[in-house]
């Protein structure tokens, strides 16, 4: 940091050692700190968002109350934390925590070891939060580990081994992790059944590996830190930056002082607002004050009326405080309390929850505040203090509202916040509905509270608040006035939701989109409420107040959270098998221990190169439109900027393969990069970036949706179509013909670590090198020959590990790869490139929505005749692997009407599709490549056979399904039989029979919730078209110490590709594993390797390490004979001083798929995956949340040769699924601009999402085609994620049925809460104010 006169020193601790910044700026976070100014060896701490949203960065902040004389460490997200903030304060980060080098702490090695880490990009992250939690509570609870990662997101692992891991500290888990809850795996009857005859194992880890807990080994807190905090002499602190100051008081009249001089200053308490402000909304402060432990803004005080809080409580310490009081004082006494905690649970995550205050919260006032409704409704009043005294004003609608002369002056500030009793014959509630049950903005929410007069229903006062309605909280007072005087029945509900509706209004193209859901909503959260007052003032006196019916109960709470449990089966090791050899055994990641020592290198964690510089992007801000001019005059001229980059100063091609590096002349989406700035901080590369001028002319047409793409007869590729049978005479003699459309949106890859290059160039022969995180070396090595006009030989791509690619760094990455060259070509300094959060979602884009059209026709008993299916996908703005999506381009072959089948024969059958252009970011490949998609409409249209048939869908999915050895619509033969496995045991092992009835059951007795369950079976197909794509090479050097290193094409992105590598290589070579290395894949050493994607990562490089492996192993023979109990070592010196090559190249030349297109026949996959599974959720019918009850997973792993890892696939592509088709939700205006940028606003699945009960069974077949007769599954699961959508899809037909509407809709995906609710029509969708949609522009457009 530059230097600054006038500045104090900032000191701190970072891991025990103390920080002395002489320089500090206020406007560095404590991320960038750690990772940039290098205090620390590594580059532990993560940066995967940068607004507080995923967790990556999480690192533990203690600090000494001198007043308590108490320690207390809090979890924070680094990336929003100023470090002039931390003055005082003790840091410890994941290295803090134990690194190789010196010990393992317990919480990294259970992670490790129960398998809690795939990519590894979470790790540290997760790590510090279980840490933290530890160091306050070292004997935690469940839903104490629950909740501690709640902030945290993981987007490989589904969480559930990693709420092992956290498990594995409760005093209540056992060795059985069910006994928690009462039963146990090996209590079950079924369960040990299947023990018996197969066995299986369940035991992923060993337990008694674990190294004890022993929290007196953790480092102390800093003594010099205590004596500071204790130091009488305390003076106010000022950091000087290069543009900002930041000032400390110490005393509270120094603060109101400064609050005087400064007006306009903010006070910096969480940073939770500010900060995200400054970065997102470009907020400029010249000046902070900072009173962070002002010990006057820190207590809490309990009277007879109330509790009074210091406005610098977090809002951990504010939940705190509020247990304390509601475990105190009577509970009529706590409505507001509880009310209050309810939300708490549920706000952000632990770590926001930590640095928030209430002060920060309370004059922050966001409109979608979940505490500010209720602080409302239970009339609080703030305690104001400036210069001039102290006042209070009532915590109201004018407040909330922001009415001037209702609010705090700008010299005040909050001391404290008043929260008064609730009284007996007054009820206070708190109502939310997000995306997500945790760590989610609320779509609506409200607080509402009603006072009656004494032993009466007569409403005395009434009091409505809802947030996310508007641009602030607003109170329904206009409403709530007129019911005044009214009884408590429901002719005041029916006249209240009249009257809320007509004073709260949300316009139809209001910001955020949702109209007509929200609308609902501000009535049903009405509704709950009355129900819960209802039932409350029954409980008051029943004589008096009837309860309310029992089938409205389950419309009173919200879903619980629980901890997420299960069981995990596969197959048990034959027992006669080498207990050296590692196959079969659940390895752990060879990486997992650095993973959670955060000692992994990622891409970004590489140190500077000398002389390195900075990339940052400007995009198109336009969908379609004609570039008039670039002026990037003002940006050269600000300091640090180096260069900008265009596509003039490309020496090669700017299009290859028809995807485009810079735009020139013309963009074709938003998000399309015209031209790249370098600089000498990433800072100065993005704020001269935002000041590059491009002035456009829009061209028409603009095309968004596919709706449009097929109105202007825009695509990428001709129509590609399949077909069997005779699909028009078919038609003619079945009983009932359907037609229907299914509509499943894209999704993002949210990879935790977002598209990361380095590269540098070397001084001589026009050689770059590249070190990067791809899925596809050899094709970023392409598109970096070709743009810098060099021989491929010329550049080496080098991937250590990748953080998470899901397809989404199949391709983009060569794109990328290209423009870091670029740039590095033309200065000729070493580039950095690390694409920000909201960069990447927006200009990489992801999976294809798609469109599907179908017609069926069937008989009477559901048997499936005949389909003409239609697919179209929204490919984006150039080919990308949209064309591929659809038609091999080698063979021209639809690859989505190949999968399309799923599970089913239908002997007449017709498949179409084509890829739609349009002016989005190009859509690339995404695990299941279509599957998950395309799949998802048979399984539509199945259902609604079932529905008109008056079937189950699981008897017609039974019907239809593949019974016997079969040829698929492209005559290719398999074997079904574990298909039929897989369904019957997912059926029987789930009880899902018994089940189903207690559903219905639940149902009948319940109007406002519903449960539904379905069973989907999948096919999964594995392989290409294309044989030559499934060829690799290997190397395999032996060294003379006999350690062996192995080099394959693979790339190791968390999928466990190289354990298993590893595992191949140890049982080939008769060797531990230990004696084995795997460094990086590089195009050095293996040269035109195939993409890591398809799930046929260890076929295939497995096969070719086997290959290298033998082949070393035969030259070894000779020598082994002659000295048969010899030693490893031995041998290999032997072979040296016997010239004998101890390095072999391996070769697996692929699969031999092949398919005619003309014939429409061939074998295009090597081999199929089978699978079920079976989900169970419950809705709720009045708000659209869901809640997943239970899964059990079958799939058909042949031999697992590393069930640890297999499992771990199958989870985390169940979750990803399961996100796909529930909660991630992408916004685009009709514009074409991605409005879901951040975690913020693009919801994955959090802990609170799994399964409560989650279930996955390997099951057992044959594979002699694949390396060990294994099967490759890295994909599979996402498409049974499918389960819940359709376990939604039955609970929202329970509801429908009983509502006497239609049961057969049109497929949406994702079935996001403002579907379940608006599907789930009733009084309340039916009273909403509905608009002509020919009158305004929505805010946001569908685009499948
Ligand atoms: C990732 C993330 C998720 C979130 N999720 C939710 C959610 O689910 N629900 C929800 O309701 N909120 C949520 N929030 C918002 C969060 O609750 C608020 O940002 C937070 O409460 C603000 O507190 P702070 O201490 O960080 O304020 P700061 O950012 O430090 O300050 C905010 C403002 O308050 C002023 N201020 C602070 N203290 C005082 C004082 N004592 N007197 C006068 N002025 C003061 C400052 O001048 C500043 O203008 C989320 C925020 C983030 C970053
Ligand atoms: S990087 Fe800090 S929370 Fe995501
Ligand atoms: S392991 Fe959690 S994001 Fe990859």
């Amino acid at each position: 940091m530059a230097s600054v006169p006038n500045s104090d020193e900032l000191i701190f601790f970072v891991n025990g050692r103390k920080v002395v910044e002489k320089n500090a700026d206020p406007e560095v976070n404590l991320l960038y700190y750690l990772r940039k100014v290098h205090i620390l060896i590594f580059y532990c701490t993560k940066y995967s968002c940068g607004s507080g949203g995923c967790g990556a960065c999480t690192v533990m902040v203690s600090r000494y109350n001198p007043k308590t004389k108490e320690i207390r460490h809090s979890p924070v997200t680094a990336c929003l934390v100023p470090i002039c903030s931390l003055h005082g304060a003790a840091v410890t980060t994941v290295e803090g925590v134990g690194s190789i080098s010196t010990r393992i702490h317990p919480v990294q090695e259970r992670l490790a070891k129960c398998h809690g880490t795939q990519c590894g990009f979470c790790s540290p992250g997760m790590v510090m939060s279980i840490y933290t939690l530890l160091r306050n509570h070292p004997e935690p609870t469940l839903e104490q580990i629950t909740k501690a990662i709640g902030g945290n997101l993981c987007r490989c692992t589904g969480y559930r081994p990693i709420v092992e891991s956290g498990k594995t500290f409760c005093e209540e888990t056992t060795v059985c992790e069910l006994k928690g809850s009462g039963k146990c795996c090996m209590d079950q009857e079924e369960r040990s059944f299947i023990n018996r005859q197969e066995k299986i194992c369940t035991k992923l880890y060993n337990e008694d590996e674990f190294q004890p807990l022993d929290p007196s080994q953790e480092p102390i807190f800093p003594p010099e830190l205590i004596r500071m905090a204790e130091d009488p002499n305390k003076r106010r602190l000022t950091f000087q930056g290069e543009r900002t100051t930041w000032i400390a008081p110490v005393t509270l009249n120094d603060l109101l002082e400064l609050k005087a001089s400064f007006p306009e200053a903010p006070l910096i308490m969480g940073n939770t607002a500010v900060g995200p402000s400054i970065k997102f909304k470009g907020e400029f402060h010249p000046v902070f004050i900072s009173p962070l432990g002002l010990p006057e803004l820190y207590f809490v005080d309990y009277t007879d009326d109330g509790v009074t809080i210091g406005a610098g409580y977090s809002l951990a310490q504010l939940s705190d405080a509020l247990h304390l009081t509601v475990l105190e004082q009577p509970k009529e006494k706590t409505k507001t309390y509880r009310a209050l905690l309810k939300h708490l649970r549920t706000l952000a995550g632990a770590q926001i929850r930590n640095m928030a205050t209430l002060g920060g919260h309370v004059v922050s006032r966001p409109n979608f505040s979940d505490l500010n409704p209720i602080l409302a409704a239970g009339n609080a009043t703030i305690n104001l203090i400036s210069k001039e005294g102290e006042r209070q004003i009532p915590l109201n609608s004018l407040f909330l509202e922001r009415s001037p002369e209702a609010s705090l002056k700008s010299e005040e500030i909050v001391l404290s916040v008043y929260i008064p009793h609730s009284t007996q014959w007054h009820f206070v509630s708190g109502l939310r509905l997000a995306q997500r049950q945790e760590n989610a903005f609320a779509i609506v929410n409200a607080g509402m509270s009603v006072k009656f007069e004494d032993g009466t229903d007569t409403i005395k006062d009434l009091q409505m608040f809802y947030g996310s309605v508007g641009p602030t909280v607003v109170s329904a007072s206009q409403t709530c006035k007129r019911l005044l005087g009214r009884p408590w029945d429901d002719h005041m509900l029916s006249d209240a939701c009249r009257w809320v509706l007509d004073e709260i209004y949300i316009p139809p193209a209001a910001e955020d989109g949702m109209v007509e859901y929200r609308r609902t909503l501000i009535v049903s959260l009405l509704f709950k409420f009355y129900l819960r007052v209802r039932r409350g003032l029954n409980k008051m006196d029943p004589q008096k107040f009837p309860d309310i019916p029992e089938n409205s109960m389950s419309a009173l709470e919200d879903f619980p959270i629980k901890t997420p449990q299960g069981i995990q089966m596969f197959q048990c090791v034959d027992p006669y098998q080498s207990p050296q050899d590692p196959v079969g055994h659940p390895v752990m990641h060879q990486s997992a221990i650095k993973h959670a020592t955060g000692e992994a290198v990622f891409s970004d964690d590489m140190p500077p190169f000398a002389q390195e510089l900075f990339l940052a992007v400007t995009t198109s801000t336009r969908a379609h439109a004609k570039i008039i001019s670039i002026d990037a005059s003002e940006a050269l001229a600000l300091p640090g900027v180096v260069d900008v980059i265009t596509a003039e100063d490309i020496p090669g091609a700017n299009n290859h393969q028809g995807e485009i590096l810079y735009a020139q002349n013309e963009v074709i989406c938003v998000g399309q990069i015209v031209c790249t700035v370098a600089a000498d901080t990433y800072a100065h590369a993005r704020e001269a970036a935002e000041k590059v001028k491009i002035t456009y002319e829009d061209i028409e047409p603009r095309i968004i949706t596919i709706e449009q793409a097929l109105e202007h007869n825009s695509f990428l590729s001709t129509e590609k179509k399949v077909e069997q049978g005779n699909v028009e005479q078919a038609f003619k003699y079945v009983d009932q013909i359907l037609e229907g459309e299914a509509h499943v949106e894209g999704q993002e890859h949210f990879y935790m670590e977002t598209q990361t290059i380095l590269a540098i160039p070397k001084q001589e022969d026009k050689e770059m090198v590249l070190y990067l995180g791809t899925q596809f070396p050899s094709h970023v090595q392409e598109f970096v020959a070709a743009a810098l006009n060099v021989p491929r030989n010329r550049i080496a791509c080098h991937i250590k590990r990748v953080g998470g690619g899901f397809g989404g760094k199949v391709t983009k990455p060569a794109l990328l790869g290209a423009i870091t060259a670029v740039a590095a070509n033309k200065t000729g300094r070493p580039i950095r490139f690390i694409l920000e959060r909201g960069d990447d979602m927006l200009i990489t884009a992801g999976r294809h929505p798609l469109l599907g059209k179908y017609k069926i026709g069937f008989m009477n008993n559901g048997v499936i005749k005949a389909a003409d299916v239609e697919y179209y996908i929204n490919g984006g703005c150039t080919p990308d692997e949209s064309e591929s999506y659809l038609s091999y381009k080698v063979d021209e072959f639809c690859y989505i009407v190949l999968k399309s089948d799923n599970a089913y024969h239908i002997p007449n059958f017709r498949c179409r599709g084509r890829p739609c252009k349009t002016n989005l970011p190009s859509n690339t490949a995404f695990r299941g490549y279509g599957f998950p998609e395309a799949a998802v409409v048979a399984e539509a249209y199945v259902t609604a056979v079932a529905s008109r048939c008056d079937l189950s869908p699981e008897e017609v999915k039974e019907i239809n399904m593949y019974k016997r050895i079969s040829k698929t619509t492209y005559k290719q033969t398999f074997d079904p039989e574990p298909l039929r496995k897989c369904w019957k045991e997912c059926l029987e092992k789930s009880s899902f029979s018994a089940r189903k009835l207690a559903a219905e059951e639940f149902n009948k007795k319940n109007y406002w919730k519903k449960r539904g369950l379905a069973v989907i079976p999948m096919k999964f197909t594995v392989g290409f078209p294309v044989g030559y794509y499934s060829q690799a090479a290997a190397l395999v050097h032996i060294y003379l110490d006999g350690s062996v290193l192995v080099t394959h094409g693979g790339c190791e992105m968390g999928q466990g590709l190289h354990t298993k590598i590893i595992q191949v290589a140890s049982r080939e070579l008769n060797i531990p594993q230990s004696y084995i290395h795997l460094s990086e894949t590089s195009t050095v050493t293996v040269p035109n390797a195939s993409f890591t994607a398809a799930s046929m990562g260890t076929d295939i490089n497995g096969k070719a390490v086997q290959n290298a492996c033998q082949i070393l192993m035969a030259r070894l023979q000779p020598i082994i004979r002659k000295n048969p109990k010899g030693r490893w070592e031995d041998w290999i010196t032997k072979a040296f001083t016997e010239s004998i090559s101890l390095s072999a190249t391996g070769y697996f030349k692929g699969y031999q798929t092949h398919m005619d297109w003309e014939k429409e026949k061939g074998e295009p996959f090597a081999y199929y995956v089978y699978g079920a599974a079976c989900s169970e959720v419950e809705v709720d019918c009045l708000t659209g949340a869901h809640k997943l009850l239970r899964t059990d997973i079958f799939v058909d792993a042949a031999f697992s040769i590393n069930p640890a890892v297999d499992v771990g696939q199958i989870e985390g592509a169940f979750i990803q699924g399961m996100g796909l088709y529930t909660t991630e939700e992408l916004k685009y205006s009709p514009e074409g601009v991605l409005y879901s940028r951040s975690p913020e606003d693009y919801k994955i699945p959090t802990v609170t999402e799994i399964p409560e009960e989650f279930y996955v069974t390997l099951v057992r077949s044959r594979n002699p085609i694949a390396i060990y007769s294994s099967k490759g599954l890295g994909e599979t699961a996402m498409f049974l994620g499918s389960s819940v959508l359709f376990a939604i899809f039955d609970a929202v037909t329970a509801a429908r049925e009983e509502r006497g509407l239609t049961k057969i809709f049109n497929l949406k995906s994702p079935a996001t809460p403002e579907f379940i609710r608006m599907t789930c029509v009733d009084q309340f969708t039916d009273m909403i104010p509905r608009d002509d949609p020919s009158t305004f522009t929505p805010w946001s457009v569908r685009v499948s």
